[in-house]
This record gives C-alpha cells, sequence and structure tokens, in this order.
C-alpha cells in the first residue's frame, strides 16, 4: 500500500495538517490549498467537525486528496475510511490500527520516533512512516541518523516543522515530504482568509524534493 500513498501524494512537498473547527471551512480551505498546488490534506480528528469536514471535502472538492489525521484506534479509522479518507495518518503504532489498516484499502501512515517503533512497523509491512513529533524528538538530525540503519524506511515528518525548517528535513535521503499545520494558521482559517492560505500553500509547494 505505500505505493498507492505515494501514488496520492504525487511528490508534494508538504502535506497540511489541518484542525477544522467549523464544518462550513472544509470546502473553501480544501479548495485554497489546492490553488496553491497543495491538493492533499489531512484533517485532524481533533474536532468534533472532522468528519464532516472530511465528507465534504471528498464528495465537492474533485481536486483535493482528502486525508484523515490524529487517528488514534480502530473505530477511528474506520470512521474516517467510511466517510471518505484517501489514506489515514496515526501519531503512533498500534497493533489495533495495524489491524484495522490490514483489513482496509486505504493507507495507513503511522507514527513513529524510534528505532524499535520503525522495526516494529517495518514487521507489518509498512516501510513510509510519519515521524512524529519531528523538532521536539530530535529533528532532521536524529532521522539523519536513522537512514543508515533503516535504509528502506522513508518519513514524512511532522510537529514542529515550518517555512523555515522543512528544507532541512527535504534534504534527507530519508525524508519523502513533511507536514505541517504551519500553511493553514488557525486565524487564517477563522478570518476566512482563503487567499492567504493560498500564498502560504504557493509558497510550500515550491520547497521541492532535490
Ligand atoms: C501533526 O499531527 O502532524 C502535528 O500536530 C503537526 O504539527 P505542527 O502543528 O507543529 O505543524
Amino acid at each position: 500500500k505505500t505505493a498507492k500513498l505515494l501514488s496520492l501524494l504525487d511528490g508534494q512537498p508538504v502535506i497540511p495538517v489541518i484542525k477544522i473547527a467549523d464544518v462550513k471551512d472544509a470546502v473553501p480551505l480544501a479548495r485554497a490549498l489546492a490553488r496553491g498546488g497543495l491538493p492533499a490534506i489531512e484533517i485532524t480528528l481533533r474536532t468534533d467537525a472532522a468528519l464532516d469536514s472530511i465528507r465534504r471535502v471528498a464528495a465537492e472538492v474533485e481536486e483535493a486528496v482528502v486525508g484523515a489525521g490524529t487517528i488514534l484506534n480502530a473505530r477511528q479509522f474506520d470512521e474516517a475510511a467510511k466517510a471518505g479518507s484517501r489514506f489515514i495518518v496515526s501519531p503512533g503504532l498500534t497493533r489495533e490500527v495495524i489491524a484495522a489498516a490490514s483489513g482496509s484499502d486505504v493507507p495507513l501512515l503511522p507514527g513513529v520516533i524510534t528505532p524499535g517503533e520503525i522495526m516494529a512497523a517495518a514487521e507489518a509491512g509498512l516501510d513510509f512512516l510519519k515521524f512524529f513529533p519531528a523538532e521536539q524528538a530530535g529533528g532532521a538530525a536524529f532521522l539523519k541518523s536513522l537512514a543508515s540503519p533503516f535504509g528502506g524506511i522513508h518519513f514524512c515528518p511532522t510537529g514542529g516543522i515550518g517555512a523555515n525548517n522543512a528544507k532541512d528535513y527535504l534534504g534527507l535521503p530519508n525524508v519523502i515530504c513533511v507536514g505541517g499545520s504551519w500553511v493553514a494558521p488557525d486565524e487564517m482559517v477563522k478570518a476566512g482568509d482563503w487567499a492567504g492560505i493560498e500564498a502560504l500553500a504557493r509558497e510550500a509547494s515550491k520547497l521541492r524534493k532535490k
């Protein structure tokens, strides 16, 4: 399923990590990010509006590739998949979430930090992983040191990444993309500043992998 996930992300360097408080913001936000060059987005299940937001974006925003984030258990995995999520992101790796993913066509991007967690993920057949929380756990230097022992494993670091440090990660051979909330700040979403968000997305979309 890694190939499926990679083809959905289609080389996009930054995956917006989004928290939607009001479902009416979901469609204009997804459209603004797509216009700015970031069609693949992660809507986190951190608000009551999340599942409805995923449903709406899946139904109404053809140009978007909507994923679900902050999936903590099998029930949430199933709800997110049913709502139309094309991919699912979890902050960590548990047997329950792995089992839910293995019974589903929707690819899972699970979070890890340690070598032991990476080995557990690899045993479950997962070789594209979220490194979270990236900055707090040791940053690009930590991630770089994982490249040699774990040659076949690739990462999407998220947590504390912004326009200032995204390049440090994208320059690493074991990093495919980064995730972050900086392209859709809460205040701009609340204010309905879609043009501002589009501009942030456009900047981020230029951060190509070398
Ligand atoms: C995530 O779940 O990926 C993070 O909460 C995003 O982290 P950020 O808000 O520091 O970008």
